[in-house]
C-alpha cells in the first residue's frame, strides 16, 4: 500500500480521476480514498494547509493503512535563480524552517524529537521519481532540500534566509511536516513538487495564476512512478 497526501484540492483532484475507488473512511476530517491507481493499491488524502493538518493527516493514514511509503506531492514555490516556474523538484532531504529554538543554542531548524535539522530522503526513492521525471515531466526537474513551514512565502529577504540557513530549492507547507510523522513511525517518504511560483514579491500574483497548471504536472509524473516504486520495494525486502 502507498499513501499520497496533498494538500489543496488542485493538488488531489487529477489523482482521484485516475483511481479506481473501492473505497473511503472519513477520519478527523480528513477523507482517505482507497482504491488502485495505475494498478498499484493506493489510499490518497486532501489533508488541508500546513504542518499541523499534514500531521494529523499522515499519522492517521499510517495507523489505519499501515502504508510502506507516503508520498507528498503538490506544488512549492522555487528558490533560487535556476528553479522556475512549471520545473519539478524531488526532495532528497526536507526541514522545518520555522522550527527555531536557536535562543537555546540550537540550530535553526533543530527537531527535538528527531534530534536532527534535516530529514533525508532515501536516496533510492530520489533518484526513482527523477529518472522517471526525466520521461514523463514536462519541465526541468531539480533535486534539493524542501523548507516547509507555516508561511506562504511571498518576501524576497526570507527566501534568501531559507537558502542560506538550509540551501533550499523550494518552499512549501506540509513535506517537512509529513516527513516528521514518518521519521516517528519508521515509515518511508519522499517529496515531489511541481513550482507554482518563486516565493518572492510576486508570488501572491503567481501562485493563483499557475497553481492548478503545475499541480496537475505531478499526474502524470505518479502514474509512472507508482508501478516502479512498487518493484523498487519488492527488490529491497
Ligand atoms: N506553495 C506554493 N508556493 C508557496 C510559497 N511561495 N510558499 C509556501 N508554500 C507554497
Amino acid at each position: 500500500m502507498i499513501g499520497i497526501i496533498g494538500a489543496m484540492e488542485v493538488e488531489v483532484e487529477q489523482l482521484l480521476g485516475n483511481m479506481q475507488e473501492t473505497g473511503s473512511k472519513a477520519v478527523s476530517g480528513v477523507c482517505f480514498h482507497e482504491g488502485t491507481m495505475a494498478g498499484v493499491q493506493c489510499v490518497v488524502a486532501q489533508c488541508g494547509i500546513g504542518k499541523v493538518a499534514a500531521a494529523v493527516c499522515t499519522q492517521t493514514m499510517i495507523l489505519l493503512y499501515h502504508p510502506q511509503v507516503i508520498l507528498c506531492e503538490g506544488v512549492a514555490g522555487g528558490i533560487g535563480k535556476d528553479v522556475h516556474i512549471g520545473d519539478l523538484v524531488v526532495a532528497t532531504s526536507l526541514v522545518q524552517h520555522d522550527m527555531d529554538s536557536s535562543a537555546l543554542g540550537d540550530p535553526v531548524g533543530f527537531i527535538s524529537a528527531l534530534q536532527k535539522v534535516q530529514m533525508p530522503v532515501p536516496s533510492q526513492t530520489v533518484a526513482l521519481i527523477a529518472d522517471c521525471a526525466q520521461d514523463v515531466y514536462e519541465g526541468h526537474v531539480c533535486k534539493g532540500v524542501i523548507a516547509t513551514g507555516d508561511q506562504f512565502i511571498a518576501n524576497n529577504d526570507k527566501l534568501h534566509q531559507l537558502a542560506a540557513d538550509f540551501g533550499a530549492v523550494a518552499c512549501e507547507m506540509e513535506g517537512g511536516s509529513i516527513a516528521q510523522v514518518c521519521c516517528m513511525a519508521g515509515v518511508d517518504y519522499a517529496v515531489l513538487r511541481s513550482i507554482s511560483d518563486n516565493g518572492d514579491n510576486d508570488a501572491a500574483v503567481d501562485f493563483p495564476t499557475f497553481a492548478a497548471e503545475s499541480a496537475h504536472k505531478n499526474t502524470a509524473l505518479l502514474l509512472a512512478v507508482l508501478p516502479k516504486l512498487v518493484q523498487q520495494l519488492e527488490k529491497t525486502k
